[in-house]
């Protein structure tokens, strides 16, 4: 049962609103057309919607204009269209797990919410928001879905996004501005492209599996970046001068030959470019002074070239596949064993190493224990792909 409270008109005229319906329940189900329609009335719903599992075919919330609490459904197999004209927002979270009839979500003049969690809506192919989108969300995730674009999905300075799984997602052309947590994509439409024009600052970004990926406007990583398995050829950050707090890693990027950071002078946490087979030359570092942690490059190269390098408070570690014995006598040349010292971990070269794109394995002559300087950041969501944390030997603490 709904329990409205009808502010009397005398009073919502004395203090200049028009009748409001606020229908203040703790939880209110929608099972059928019937349920949802007996909502009309309501303007604003205190408390929270949950649609249930028998819930079928179109379920439409027209009338009201927020819901304070959440709105949920989960394992539903029947409902293929959602749709409210009227809703703007939603004070909590906008919850939809395992909804796979799902096509359509229509709501129309929706823009705010706080949390956006959405997993395995297999179907789900149309959303429609406000005419300027989703602008208002603190955590996004997008997981599983049949979505082929996230142009709805307008937010400029969430705190944390994930998009992953989305087999027909094949272009990104994101709005972020800035991002205060965490940006995970992973395992979504093979060939994916993602362009962030607008951002400028983030926190965290764990990036697998994309084809390619622009930041022209971004400046500082406050905690890590991190690329594993792309398939790019080149990456880019023009912009960028720095991180605050964590790592740089690209790792097991097959089709990566350049990598530049023109501007880049601080890594606050660990270093580590391995396993890209196609990289030739580390190169495109000119103006990087400070390492705070340890520092990994492993692979195929015959160039490093680190210029500016004055002060690696970690481990260096260096093996390649090729021939980099002049790449080894430079860097010792820095080491603090008999060098000076600029390097104040244990450093390690190693050439012609057939193991040298094994990121775990100590080479033939490094110490691993290195990487305990380096910083490791741990991610809050837990994802439904096995990622091979083990890749990433700087991450020893982490769990995704
Ligand atoms: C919807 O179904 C659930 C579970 O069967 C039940 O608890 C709830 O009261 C129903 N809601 C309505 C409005 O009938
Ligand atoms: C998903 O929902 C269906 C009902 O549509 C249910 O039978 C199934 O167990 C749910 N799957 C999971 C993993 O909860
Ligand atoms: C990230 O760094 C930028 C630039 O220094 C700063 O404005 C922003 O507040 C930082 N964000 C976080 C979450 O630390
Ligand atoms: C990076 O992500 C981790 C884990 O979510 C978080 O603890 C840390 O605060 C983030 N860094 C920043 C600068 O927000
Ligand atoms: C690069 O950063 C500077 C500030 O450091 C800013 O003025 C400039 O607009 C940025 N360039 C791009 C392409 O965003
Ligand atoms: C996608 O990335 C994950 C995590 O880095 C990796 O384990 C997986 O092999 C990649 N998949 C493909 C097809 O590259
Ligand atoms: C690598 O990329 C940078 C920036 O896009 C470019 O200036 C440079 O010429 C490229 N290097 C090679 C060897 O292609
Ligand atoms: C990288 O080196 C390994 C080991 O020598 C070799 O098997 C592989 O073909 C090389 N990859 C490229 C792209 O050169
Ligand atoms: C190197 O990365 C490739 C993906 O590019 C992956 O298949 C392979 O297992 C990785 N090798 C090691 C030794 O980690």
């Amino acid at each position: 049962m709904l329990t409205k409270t009808i502010l009397p008109a005398i009073v919502a005229f004395h203090i200049g609103l028009s009748a409001a319906d606020v229908c203040s329940d703790d939880e209110v189900s929608i099972n059928s057309s019937a349920d949802a329609e007996a909502l009309s009335s309501c303007d604003t719903i205190e408390g929270t919607v949950t649609i249930g599992t028998q819930a079928s075919g179109e379920i439409s919330i027209d009338g009201p204009d927020s819901i304070d609490g959440d709105l949920i459904c989960e394992d539903n197999g029947a409902l293929t269209t959602l749709s409210s004209s009227s809703l703007t927002s939603i004070g909590g979270s906008f919850t939809m797990r395992n909804v796979t009839a799902l096509t359509t979500l229509t709501m129309s003049k929706l823009s705010s919410v706080t949390t956006l969690d959405w997993q395995t809506l297999a179907r789900l192919e149309t959303v429609t928001f406000a005419d300027e989108g989703l602008t208002e969300a603190d955590t996004i995730r997008i997981s599983d879905t049949f979505l082929s674009t996230l142009n709805a999905f307008s937010v400029t300075s969430p705190k944390k996004m994930e998009i992953d799984n989305n087999r027909r997602l094949t272009e990104w052309d994101s709005g972020l501005e800035t991002l205060s947590d965490e940006l995970v994509i992973t395992a979504n439409g093979f060939g994916l492209q993602v362009s962030f024009p607008d951002l400028v600052w983030i926190a965290n970004m764990t990036i697998s599996n994309v084809s390619d990926i622009t930041v022209p406007s971004l400046e500082v990583v406050n905690g890590s970046m991190r690329f594993d398995s792309n398939f790019f050829t080149d990456f880019s950050a023009p912009n960028m001068t720095n991180t605050q707090d964590g790592d740089i890693s690209f790792t097991g990027n097959s089709g990566l030959a350049n990598v530049s950071f023109p501007l880049l002078t601080t890594v606050a946490g660990g270093f580590t470019i391995a396993n890209n087979t196609k990289l030739e030359a580390i190169d495109g570092f000119p103006e990087l002074k400070t390492i705070g942690g340890a520092v990994k490059l492993r692979g195929n190269f015959t160039t490093v070239e680190l210029p500016s390098v004055n002060d690696v408070k970690g481990a260096f570690d260096i093996s390649s596949t090729s021939n980099i014995d002049d790449v080894c006598s430079e860097f010792e040349d820095l080491s603090s064993s008999g060098g000076s010292g600029k390097i104040q971990g244990t450093f390690t070269c190693s050439s012609n190493n057939e193991n040298a794109n094994d990121v775990n394995s100590d080479g033939s002559s490094s110490g691993g224990d290195g990487d305990d300087e380096s910083s490791s950041v741990v991610f809050g969501f837990s994802l439904p792909v096995a990622f091979s944390i083990a890749a990433l030997g700087c991450l020893a603490q982490a769990v995704m």
